[in-house]
């Protein structure tokens, strides 16, 4: 955790940028698996790690907005509990550590929420994103299950979304030791690949790294060689060595913040001249966006810039043909890369996503595209010094979707569908880095992971002579 302060200074910043009624933050509930006491890893909600910290079920976070109160809700745990579990903290303990001295019992929280909406007040709530609390929302506030998420609160999301977006500065250093996790995973894979392994040997290799220096990975493991299917998420075959292997994971440190990075490797530890060239472009693609990327420009442009390289390089190939900013402007490079630039990071993977992809990456004045493939993109809007974003740029050869295209005659003045296919066995390259805007433009977070043909090649030397 952070220092009390930070907490109090966060929930202080959303008061001031709210006018009044009640907010309400949730803590996350514990889920079960196969029976009610064995229960998935558990995730706090990452708007009341925000304002509170704490990683605890069975916590609410309230702040009275016309009374000027701050409360922890939530019971002292029982002897039962310590038997189990330990010593606790108490209550108090727990609110101290994120500067609140007022606290209340759960079971008094449903009548101050009513007593205030017999008042004319608001209670304001994040969108939810489990059913437990749609029951417990629809119970306290008395509206039916399926109003809850229309009943939410934009207000709250807006005041939300614009503290969250920019890192201070113990977060950069959180999502840095997530990324530096993050690092160690992706080098332990390159390190040990080699043909006749199963790709879960892999991908639990990586995992492992993960909980051993955080709280485990930050979204499932991806780690496939058929990378053409972007968010692949079984680990069942066996490496071959002719193939790529693409490997898209993060670590989530123990603080909750993430971490995500893509490398695409040779399983035999040496790219061949084909693989080599479309790898090649979506590195320059990388690149071109973080050497572009700073305050005041929008990541709209910079995902324009990166889908042209992609189009500018096939283009050179031979893949496809004509003009590649006009393919580009009429969606014909989303045959290779159907996936937006990359999204804004912090606590959560897609940062702040359950608040709205929408609410967190666009704005007034810049509106998500209806291109396909353009609109994949999760961020488009104007960057400012804090903002932590991925960039990701990809190209994938999706046999059905190529299938599909030329059976519709799609973009024939740009795509060569006769070339394209001896690409149906090559499968997909994404390269993925984190980085944060500066003053002047930004920094790629973390510690050095191989990028380039060379730098890959020479790391993975050693498990391929072992
Ligand atoms: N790295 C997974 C994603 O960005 O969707
Ligand atoms: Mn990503």
């Amino acid at each position: 955790m952070f220092t009390p302060e930070i907490y109090k200074q966060r929930r202080e910043a959303l008061m001031s940028q709210m006018k009044g009624g009640v907010v309400l933050f949730m803590s996350n509930n514990e889920a079960s698996m196969n029976y009610k006491s064995n229960v998935y890893r558990y995730r706090q909600d990452s708007s009341f790690i925000y304002f509170y910290g704490q990683q605890l079920s069975g916590l609410m976070g309230i702040i009275d907005l016309d009374r000027n109160r701050d409360i922890l809700v939530g019971d002292d745990y029982t002897m039962d509990d310590i038997i189990w579990m330990g010593p606790q903290p108490t209550m108090q303990e727990l609110a101290g550590q994120c500067g609140i001295t007022d606290t209340m019992p759960m079971a008094d929280l449903p009548a101050y929420l009513q007593r205030a909406q017999t008042e004319g007040r608001t209670i304001h709530y994040l969108p939810t994103y489990r059913d437990d609390q749609n029951l417990l929302i629809s119970e306290m506030l008395e509206i039916s299950v399926k109003k809850v998420r229309e009943h939410a609160s934009q207000i709250l999301v807006d005041a939300v979304v614009a503290l969250r977006s920019v890192k201070q500065l113990e977060e950069i250093a959180a999502i840095e030791e997530a990324c530096n996790i993050g690092v160690r995973m992706h080098k332990a894979v390159m390190e040990n690949c080699k043909a006749g392994m199963v790709e879960r040997e892999l991908a639990g290799l990586a995992e492992g790294i993960a909980l051993s220096y955080g709280q485990g990975v930050s979204f499932p493991v991806i780690l496939s060689q058929n990378g053409q299917t972007l968010h692949n998420p079984y680990h069942h075959l066996k490496l071959n060595k002719g193939r790529l292997l693409l490997v898209d994971m993060g670590a989530e440190a123990t603080s909750g913040y993430s971490s995500d990075y893509t490398r695409t490797i040779p399983v035999s530890g040496k790219f061949t001249d084909k693989q080599k060239a479309i790898y090649n472009i979506v590195l320059e693609a990388n690149e071109a966006a973080i050497k572009m990327a700073r305050p005041g420009i929008r990541y709209w442009d910079v995902h324009v810039k990166a889908t042209t390289i992609i189009a500018e390089g096939l283009t050179k190939l031979g893949l496809m043909k004509g003009d590649p900013i006009e393919a580009t402007k009429a969606g014909a490079h989303a045959l290779f890369m159907p996936h937006g630039l990359g999204h804004m990071l912090g606590l959560d993977v897609h940062d702040m996503e359950g608040l709205g992809e929408d609410n967190v990456g666009y704005d007034c004045q810049t509106k998500r595209s209806d291109i396909f493939g353009h609109r994949s993109l999760r961020c488009g809007r104007e960057l400012k010094p804090g903002f932590v974003l991925t960039v990701e740029p990809g190209i994938y050869f999706i046999p059905e979707l190529i299938q599909q295209w030329e059976k519709e005659g799609k973009h024939t003045e740009y795509i060569d569908y006769k070339k394209l296919k001896s690409y149906f066995n090559f499968g997909g390259i994404r390269i993925e880095d984190d980085i944060l805007i500066t003053e002047q433009g930004c920094r790629v977070l973390g510690k050095p992971l191989p990028k380039s043909v060379k730098a890959i090649e020479k790391l993975m030397k050693r498990a391929q002579e072992a």
